[in-house]
């Protein structure tokens, strides 16, 4: 119990790394969340810096989520039922989105949730990643694709019966995607929201 508390205590530290704020306050001394649609994730970076620094934090930002959730694995020694991994990597999204380092104005946690995902079932991420990747291809909007990553993933959990806990974190999941992705929503509705490879959209 202690050691599940502090591994989920170390994931929301790792989680609140927020590699698009490191990044481009390395690169080019910007705070990225003044830039571009104001959000401290990949596709913001890509936005405002370039693919290179945007890929780059889209690797880490879902490496986050493997770690902490390997990391729960580690220490519930592999046990499928166990809520330490699920609360890992949940804990690694509520860092990326309201990180303690960056007072608490972090990204919306969609990578995060695609390394916390792909890690907890394998399947269901890629299966709800392949019609992401097809949605944002298609309409160039990074933030569709996104929603229906996190709409997706517990009816694939659901479909190909994963565990209780992992089903109950990806509606979690899946409300954090939302909740974040409000100003998208609206602007989706609208038909204002900025497609990918426009240049510095607000
Ligand atoms: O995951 C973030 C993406 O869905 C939207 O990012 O910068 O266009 O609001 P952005």
């Amino acid at each position: 119990m202690l050691y599940s508390a502090i591994a989920v205590i170390i994931s929301y530290l790792l989680g609140s790394v927020s590699f698009s704020i490191v990044i481009a306050k390395w690169l080019k001394g910007i705070d990225i969340r003044e830039h571009g649609s104001g959000n401290a994730g990949a596709t913001n970076t890509i936005r405002v810096l370039g693919k290179g620094p945007g890929i780059t934090v889209f690797l880490l930002d879902i490496a986050k989520g493997v770690v902490a959730v390997l990391l729960g694995q580690w220490l519930s020694g592999g046990d499928a039922e166990s809520w330490t991994p699920v609360l890992c990597g949940l804990a690694a999204i509520i860092g990326h989105n309201w990180p303690i380092w960056f007072r608490f104005k972090g990204g919306k946690g969609i990578a995060t949730t695609v390394g916390v995902i792909a890690t907890l079932a394998f399947l269901p991420a890629l299966l709800a990643g392949i019609v992401a990747i097809l949605a944002i291809a298609i309409t160039r909007f990074v933030s569709l694709g996104s929603l229906l990553f996190a709409a997706l993933t517990p009816i694939f959990i659901a479909l190909l019966s994963f565990s209780l806990p992992l089903l109950c974190a990806s509606l979690v999941l899946c409300v954090f995607a939302f909740v974040r992705h409000k100003a998208n929503i609206v602007k989706l509705l609208k038909g204002t929201e900025n497609k990918l490879g426009a240049k510095k959209g607000m």
